[in-house]
């Protein structure tokens, strides 16, 4: 095992207060992990997370973090449109990388971000992790195994409703403003499919592998939204469709919507010739799978299958957010011991080639041949 780990934290927002810096705050991170620096460009922000995590170093300035920080890694907390760009800084100053969704928004910069990482020897830990979850392998593994019959199609895909206006992580802490949220609905990295629906594309390209064409409707439905007195303009669309084909006939609907969802979480929904599988449920019973027990013993549902991933023990259980910290572990792991992570740059890859190519298929009206693959784990 190697040292530990520096790690740097970039933009002290919602997941970085809620999901990141708790988790690696917690003692048993302690031989493996420091929380070492923090930098966001609103005033306070990055010192107030440095005086409570006690960090040693805090900036404005993502420079100033990768020239004084001190970090071996960085977990990169800001807004989507901005990954690609600070991924590629923190690639230049030898930095490793944990991106949280979405790594990036094009196949070309993710093409860029993985070829310089190669170059430099450096990791990327791209989430969202859904590969390492036991309840997708297990869906994976009961179609492979015939329990459905021949599978024949497919729903998964997420709804935003009004969830990122009512994080109470939003709401101002003393001298440091709120958080806006305005991001998420402005391109680049805007709408529901590059921050919610890659979770359920993950997930179903995990279980039936990669996507071969898309075609897609996309649109504006809700055209402003309401935070802290602020009108929101909605400029990115907030309401897709897509058809994928996964070749031999196989189809699946995925969508990024405004409202609504087909299951709990962002699971999918598979139907085959002999029965379906909806969620974790294969014709009304639950699956069974080996960490099973462990979801049983922490309440099941939502809460019961973060705690069968594998990082999530002792205090980790039962804290917020534990899948975005398995992914941030799986890099630390990754670093110290040279073992690679099962979750790979090269699938968050396809998956930023499904959304990209369904936008330009809505908006030529033409399928779209995607240009990516990966290897399935
Ligand atoms: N909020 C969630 O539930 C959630 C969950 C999992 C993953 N994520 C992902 O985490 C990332 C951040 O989301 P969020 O909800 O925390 O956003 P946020 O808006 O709450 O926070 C983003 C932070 O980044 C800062 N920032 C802006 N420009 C910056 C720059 N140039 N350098 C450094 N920091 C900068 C902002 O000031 C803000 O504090 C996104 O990729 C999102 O998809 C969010």
């Amino acid at each position: 095992m190697g040292d530990i780990v520096r790690m740097g934290i970039v933009g002290a927002g919602t997941i970085a207060q809620r999901g990141i810096m708790p988790h690696l705050a917690v003692d048993d991170m302690r031989d493996k992990v420091k929380l070492q620096a923090v930098c966001d460009p609103v005033p306070g922000r990055a010192a107030a997370a440095a005086e409570q995590y006690e960090m040693a170093f805090s900036s404005e300035s993502y420079e100033d973090l990768l020239e004084k920080g001190d970090v071996d890694a960085v977990s990169i907390c800001s807004p989507i449109g901005l990954h690609y760009e600070q991924g590629m800084m923190a690639l230049e100053a030898g930095k490793h990388i944990h991106f949280n969704k979405t790594m990036t928004t094009t196949v070309a910069e993710a093409d860029e971000l993985i070829a310089l990482a190669e170059k430099k020897g450096l990791k990327i830990v791209a989430s969202p992790g859904e590969v390492l979850r036991p309840q997708v392998q297990a869906v994976r593994r009961a179609i492979a195994e015939g329990k459905i019959g021949i599978p024949v199609w497919a729903i998964a895909g997420a709804g935003f409703g009004t969830y990122h206006l009512d994080e109470p992580e939003r709401r101002g802490k003393g001298s440091v403003p709120a958080i806006d949220p305005s991001w998420y609905f402005r391109k680049p990295g805007g709408g529901p499919l590059y921050d919610m629906s890659v979770y359920a594309f993950h997930g179903m390209t995990t279980v039936l592998g990669p996507v071969k064409r898309v075609s897609a409707v996309s649109g504006i439905v809700v055209p402003e939204r309401t935070f802290a007195d602020k009108t929101v303009k909605t400029e990115a669309d907030d309401n897709t469709g897509i058809l994928m084909d996964f070749g031999n006939g196989l189809f699946a609907v995925g969508f990024g919507s405004a409202a609504g969802s087909t299951n709990w979480w962002f699971t999918g929904t598979y139907f085959g010739t002999d029965g379906k599988i909806e969620g974790f449920n294969l014709n009304g019973e639950e699956l069974e799978y080996p960490e099973r027990p462990i979801s049983d013993a922490n309440g099941g549902g939502v809460a019961g299958a973060q705690a069968t991933l594998p990082h999530v023990v002792g205090d980790h259980v039962g804290m917020e957010e534990a899948h975005v910290f398995e992914d941030v572990a799986q890099l630390i792991d990754w670093v110290r011991d040279d073992k690679a992570s099962p979750v790979t740059a090269q699938h968050a890859r396809h998956v930023i080639d499904i959304v990209e190519s369904a936008y330009r298929a809505a908006e030529t009206g033409q399928t779209q041949e995607l240009t990516t693959t990966f290897e399935r784990n």
